[in-house]
């Protein structure tokens, strides 16, 4: 039994080793065997970039990038170059024999490849619940591995064009519309807003809400280019004024503003009257987009709005006119202190900004602003207001 044993390993043994030279011997130290085959690689002329020298069979005939020049088009010909292409590090991302990846790369994907240098920004995108499809698709839908003339050698400027080569939709939009956005002229432009990787927010907004990002300008006055007209200090005016309207206790003032810009006054995504008296149209009220219709339709009611006098409605009244008012008379839909449903300490006339004085009780209220002295309502004991 033992004997049959020792002559059986001897016997594997011996032609296992006997294989293990004729391997050395006659098969090429790399073989093609992955899915991308460099084509000087794949014909077996290794002398294409190999010679013998002291002993080594492999050494290279010359160092890349120059060996890679010598076919390739130089990739250090335009003003920003990737560090590792300066360096002349060809090889610190591509196989110069061959891979299964796609253009001879060195990891399993594009993004792989990018994120085994950038390891930081591998964290900071990864980490975050919302990422920019392209940039999770590959890095190179906007940056070139090798060189551009644009910062961070981006395929086009950062800051716009970049953004509307494929948000073509954007730039026929912020383009055509009457109500251009001065954030979208400034600085930073669409980045003012977005982050183009990844982000914590949906939209890839760089703040929390879309309100956060507006106060980061409208923290001051800002003055409109084409008319001077100055536009209030926002964020000073919600700071003032605890008592937010609904959209903007849910931080979404886009849900008025288009941050794009738009045909209608104030850049709104529905019509607004410009003016304080206007003629009554339920088209050009962009409330009614939340807010009902009836409020301002009925003449009489018991339902409708709670701002009548007995059965007389008072939004009717001074709303539903050839020169009608327009909710800014009384209301202020972005912020108000001390008053009950965003009525206004005072309103603005012109250039004139004259108190409101409206005192509300428990079946109704009054008001005293310039047009008219002190008059009451009352909706269950209806009040008769001398002329
Ligand atoms: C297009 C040029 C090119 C061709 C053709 C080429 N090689 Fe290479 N080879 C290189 C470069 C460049 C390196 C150095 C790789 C590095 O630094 O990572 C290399 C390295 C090597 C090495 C060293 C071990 C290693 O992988 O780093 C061997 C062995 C080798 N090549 C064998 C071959 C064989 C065999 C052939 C022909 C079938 C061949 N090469 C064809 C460019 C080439
Ligand atoms: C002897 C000529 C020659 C040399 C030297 C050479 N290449 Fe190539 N390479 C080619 C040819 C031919 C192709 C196929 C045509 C093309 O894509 O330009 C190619 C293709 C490539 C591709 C694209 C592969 C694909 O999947 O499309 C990459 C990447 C590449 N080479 C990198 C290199 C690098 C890096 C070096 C230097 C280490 C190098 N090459 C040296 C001839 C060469
Ligand atoms: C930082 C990693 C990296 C380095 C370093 C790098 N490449 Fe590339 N290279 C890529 C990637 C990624 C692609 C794929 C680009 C694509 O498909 O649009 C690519 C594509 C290529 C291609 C095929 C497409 C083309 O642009 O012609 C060639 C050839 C090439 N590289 C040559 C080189 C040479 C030569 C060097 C050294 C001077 C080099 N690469 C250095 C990442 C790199
Ligand atoms: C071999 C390592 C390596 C790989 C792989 C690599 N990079 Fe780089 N990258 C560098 C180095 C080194 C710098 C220059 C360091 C610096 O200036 O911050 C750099 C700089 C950059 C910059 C400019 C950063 C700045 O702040 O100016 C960008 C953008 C960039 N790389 C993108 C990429 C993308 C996209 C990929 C994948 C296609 C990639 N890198 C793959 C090493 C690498
Ligand atoms: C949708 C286009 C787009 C894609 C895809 C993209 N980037 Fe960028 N990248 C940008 C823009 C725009 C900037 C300039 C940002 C700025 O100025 O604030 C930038 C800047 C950078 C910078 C330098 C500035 C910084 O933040 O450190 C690095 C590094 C970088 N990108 C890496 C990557 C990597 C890695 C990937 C792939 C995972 C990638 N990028 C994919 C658009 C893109
Ligand atoms: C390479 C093409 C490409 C580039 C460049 C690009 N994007 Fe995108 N972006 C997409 C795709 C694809 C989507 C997902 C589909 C969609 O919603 O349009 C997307 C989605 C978005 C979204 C979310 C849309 C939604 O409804 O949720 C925003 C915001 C955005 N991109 C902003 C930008 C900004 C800002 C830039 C410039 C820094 C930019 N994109 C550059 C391709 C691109
Ligand atoms: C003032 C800040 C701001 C600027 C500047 C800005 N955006 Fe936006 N963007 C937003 C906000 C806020 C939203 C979410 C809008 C909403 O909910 O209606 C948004 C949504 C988007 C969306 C997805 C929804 C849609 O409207 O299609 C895309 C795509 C987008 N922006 C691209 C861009 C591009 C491209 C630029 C530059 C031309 C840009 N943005 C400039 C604030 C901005
Ligand atoms: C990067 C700075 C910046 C950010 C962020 C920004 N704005 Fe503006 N906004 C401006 C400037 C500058 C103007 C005045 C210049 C102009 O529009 O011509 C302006 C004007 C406006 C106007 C008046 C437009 C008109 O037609 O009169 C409104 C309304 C407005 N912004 C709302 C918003 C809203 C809502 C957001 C957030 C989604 C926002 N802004 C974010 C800079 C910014
Ligand atoms: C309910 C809809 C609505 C919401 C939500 C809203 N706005 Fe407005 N906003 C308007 C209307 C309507 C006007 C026109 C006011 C006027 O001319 O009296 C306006 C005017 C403005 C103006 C110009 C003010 C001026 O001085 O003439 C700015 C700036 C502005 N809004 C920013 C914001 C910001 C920032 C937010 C979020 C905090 C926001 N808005 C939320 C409806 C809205
Ligand atoms: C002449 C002043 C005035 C004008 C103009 C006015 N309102 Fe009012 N509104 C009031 C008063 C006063 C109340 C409070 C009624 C009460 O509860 O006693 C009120 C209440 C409201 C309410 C709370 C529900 C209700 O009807 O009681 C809403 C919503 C409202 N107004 C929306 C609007 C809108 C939208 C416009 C413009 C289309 C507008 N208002 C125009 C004075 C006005
Ligand atoms: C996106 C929806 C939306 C739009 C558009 C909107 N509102 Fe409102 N509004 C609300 C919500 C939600 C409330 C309840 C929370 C509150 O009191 O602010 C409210 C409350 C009010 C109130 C106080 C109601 C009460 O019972 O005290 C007034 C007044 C008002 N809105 C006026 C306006 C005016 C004027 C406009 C047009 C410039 C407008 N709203 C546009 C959502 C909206």
């Amino acid at each position: 039994m033992k004997t049959i044993f020792y002559f059986l390993a001897l016997f594997i043994f011996g032609y296992a080793a006997a294989e293990q030279g004729k391997t050395q011997e006659e098969k090429p130290p790399i073989v093609p065997e992955k899915r991308v085959l460099h084509p000087p690689f794949e014909i077996g002329d290794c002398t294409l970039c190999h010679v013998e020298k002291d002993g080594n069979k492999y050494a290279l005939s010359q160092e890349p990038p120059d060996l890679c020049y010598m076919c390739h088009e130089r990739k250090d010909t335009k003003t920003r170059v990737h560090g590792p292409i300066a360096a002349g590090m060809c090889t610190a991302c591509h196989d110069p024999h061959q891979s299964d990846t796609m253009r001879l790369l060195k990891a399993d994907s594009v993004n792989d490849l990018c994120f085994a240098c950038h390891e930081d920004k591998k964290k900071q995108f990864l980490s975050k619940p919302y990422m920019h499809p392209p940039v999770k698709d590959q890095c190179i839908n906007c940056h070139d591995p090798h060189q551009e003339n644009h910062r961070y050698r981006l395929f086009a400027d950062r800051r716009f064009d970049l953004c509307v080569s494929c948000h073509a939709d954007k730039k026929e939009w912020v383009e055509k519309v009457k109500n251009k956005h001065g954030a979208i002229k400034i600085k930073d432009r669409c980045l003012n807003c977005h982050d183009p990787h990844s982000s914590e927010n949906e939209k890839f907004l760089r703040k929390p809400t879309a309100m956060d990002v507006c106060l980061t300008c409208h923290n001051k006055e800002l003055k409109r280019e084409e008319d001077g007209v100055t536009l209030m200090n926002m964020k000073k005016h919600l700071d003032e004024n605890p008592d937010w309207h609904g959209p903007i206790q849910w931080g979404d003032c886009a849900m008025c503003h288009n941050p794009h810009g738009s045909d209608n006054f104030r850049m709104l995504k529905l019509p607004f009257p410009e003016t304080f008296y206007a003629s009554f149209n339920i088209n050009k009220y962009i409330c009614f987009m939340c807010h009902e219709t009836e409020r301002f339709t009925e003449v009489l009611t018991t339902t409708a709005t709670n701002f009548r006098n007995g059965e007389v409605n008072l939004h009717y009244v001074h709303v539903n006119q050839k020169k009608g008012r327009t909710c800014r008379a009384c209301h202020d839909w972005h912020a108000t202190r001390d008053t009950p449903h965003h009525i206004r300490k005072y309103m603005k006339f012109g250039k004139i900004k004259a108190p409101l004085r409206y005192i509300p009780t428990k079946t109704g209220g009054s008001c005293a602003p310039m047009c008219h002295p002190r008059r009451y309502y009352d909706r269950e004991n209806p009040v008769i207001n001398k002329r």
